[in-house]
């Protein structure tokens, strides 16, 4: 049996949302990790297989590798479940794009956390796995808002707003968006550091930053409910402008988010915590294909595309 979890892309609301701003996230189907449990003999233990980085963990209740968000996950679901790790082998594969953006670490830590509970025979709620997964987010992310774990479990599109309860979004026509990968590998937990030492170097300014992105996140959700998307591209365009002046965008970015709007796209913005990873352009069915060309002329290393469907 087959344990998966999705990618997720964050539409609206990066980075102000670690400061209570709501942010727009959907997932990312057609991307996901994938946990496959092989029995092993009795009295061998839980072991987790990276496949894609050809390693093989053993996960056991005492394990001292907490720095490992892998067996972390594992430990914290042995813990939650209150049980002893059963006798198998999780094999862990995935095509999302690591440290870009696209909630790797998150799809992961799901995928494994699902295949242990179904091997135990035990249950977990959806919120208590999404507490798991947001537990082992703080190893990549510091301080993270929620927003990837929660999109990721529950795979839906939410109107997400730290330490609340979650708002699933219902789009009102399909959405489609392309992702173009910098193929430059970013960590999330630095550009989160460098937005707080510049909020307490420049507070009035970095606040009105948020506040600005919290504004163009509320109207993009009015927008996604009546199908408006010639202003949600304005939007996005807008919300890449605050990001911009948040330091969180760079060359690749910038210069993949200006070939997707000249090739026509409605709008475009870097998704994630920026530096590098991905960007994503709004567009239609019938653009999609040229502004895909753009993208991989204008250096992305991948492209995908996906629907936000009603
Ligand atoms: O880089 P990602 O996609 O994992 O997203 C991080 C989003 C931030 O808002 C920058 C951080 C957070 O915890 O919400």
């Amino acid at each position: 049996m087959i344990f998966r979890a999705p990618a997720k892309i964050i539409l609206f609301g990066e980075h102000a949302v670690v400061y209570n701003q709501p942010a727009i996230a959907v997932p990312v189907s057609s991307l996901s990790a994938q946990a496959i449990i092989h029995p092993a003999q009795q009295g061998d233990g839980l072991y987790i297989e990276a496949k894609d980085l050809n390693m093989l963990f053993p996960v056991s209740l005492a394990s001292d590798m907490v720095d490992n968000a892998l067996t972390l996950t594992a430990q914290k679901v042995l813990a939650t479940l209150n049980i002893n790790p059963p006798d198998i082998v999780i094999q862990l594969s995935s095509n999302i794009p690591m440290a870009s953006g696209l909630g790797s670490g998150a799809a992961v830590s799901t995928a494994i956390a699902r295949a242990i509970v179904h091997a135990s025979g035990k249950t977990l709620s959806q919120a208590q796995l999404n507490s798991i997964i947001y537990e082992v987010e703080k190893l990549y992310h510091g301080t993270p808002s929620g927003v990837d774990n929660t999109v990721i479990v529950y795979e839906t599109p939410v109107y997400f707003v730290r330490n609340q309860p979650i708002q699933k979004l219902k789009v009102n026509t399909p959405i489609t968006l392309l992702i173009g990968d910098t193929g430059k590998a970013s960590l999330t937990k630095i550009a989160v550091g460098d937005v707080r030492t510049l909020y307490d170097r420049e507070p009035v300014r970095v606040h009105l930053l948020f506040e600005q992105i919290g504004d163009i996140v509320r109207n993009a959700h009015t927008a996604l409910l009546v199908g408006d998307m010639i202003n949600l591209g304005h939007l996005m365009n807008e919300n890449h402008a605050c990001l911009q002046q948040l330091t969180v965008s760079s060359p690749e970015l910038d210069h993949l988010v200006d070939s997707a709007l000249q090739a026509g796209a409605l709008g475009a913005k870097l998704s994630g915590g920026g530096r590098g990873g991905n960007m994503i352009a709004l567009t239609t069915p019938q653009q999609a294909p040229k502004i895909q060309t753009a993208l991989m002329k204008a250096g992305a290393s991948h492209v995908y595309q996906t629907e936000v469907m009603p």
